[in-house]
């Protein structure tokens, strides 16, 4: 090979090198705005599929908008995930802790009316209570639900029958209570569904503790903004 054959190859690999480099520096292209990640992962609306459901849809659209005021009701995204996840394990038997006004009661109702299940839901106000039963009726649901007033701590150890999921709404310490009493009637497969695992991240820190250090739990967080909803499931 000649001296210039050398200097040529040796010339070429730096061009090469450097285009490269170039290359590399350049700023990645965006995607227009409306197209790719950031917009498919935008959540829609609830889209009602019949009139029942609309009705029902329209009603909480009304508590949310109109009546929520010291009610401390759900985010309506997190109805939607309580509805969604009654829904796709075909809940027959959901025990929630905190009634209120019946905001979150509905949400598994639109669930219940689809898997043929019932929907016992606790509430020690009895204000809040009337509120939840007449909401029931207003939207059509009042048969798949059971309201017991009183202080849940004491009336859920009249239950018996296996639950395949269990919503926690109401006093925030009271949560690993709640857990030890109803765990053992939670079905393999079954859920617990915590609320204000992010919100009240400090008052619930045992209960935190307790579904994420057990190894026959699974556990996971979503809907982590703005109060946080805590998954477990019961391994089977
Ligand atoms: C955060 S609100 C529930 C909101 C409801 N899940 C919703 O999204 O529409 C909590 C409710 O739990 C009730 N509560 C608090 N301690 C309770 C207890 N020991 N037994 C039954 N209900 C209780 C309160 O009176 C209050 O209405």
């Amino acid at each position: 090979m000649t001296g210039r054959n050398v200097k040529f190859g040796i010339l070429t690999i730096l061009a090469i090198t450097l285009a490269g480099y170039v290359a590399l520096a350049q700023p990645r292209r965006q995607q227009p705005p409306g197209k790719g990640m950031g917009a498919s992962t935008v959540t829609n609306p609830a889209i009602p599929a019949c009139e029942e459901e609309k009705k029902i849809l329209d009603i909480l659209a009304v508590m949310r908008e109109k009546e929520s005021r010291g009610m401390m009701n759900v985010p309506a995204n997190d109805g939607r995930l309580l509805r969604m996840l009654a829904e796709s394990i075909g809940a027959k038997n959901v025990v929630e802790i905190g009634t209120s006004n019946g905001y979150s009661g509905i949400w598994f109702c639109l669930a219940l009316r689809k898997t043929e299940g019932k929907l016992t839901t606790y509430e020690i106000d009895k204000t809040r209570a009337a509120l939840a039963r007449e909401n029931f009726k207003r939207a059509g649901v009042e048969k798949y639900v059971t309201l017991v007033e009183g202080d849940a701590h004491k009336e859920i150890t009249r239950l018996t029958d296996k639950i395949d999921i269990v919503f926690m709404d109401a006093d925030k310490a009271g949560y690993v209570d709640y857990l030890k009493k109803l765990l053992p009637l939670v079905r393999p497969g079954g859920l617990i569904v915590a609320h204000n695992t992010t919100s009240h991240g400090k008052w619930m820190e045992p209960y935190l503790k307790a579904v994420t250090t057990d190894k026959n739990l699974e556990t996971l967080f979503l809907n982590v903004k703005p109060a946080g909803v805590g998954v477990t499931m019961k391994k089977r």
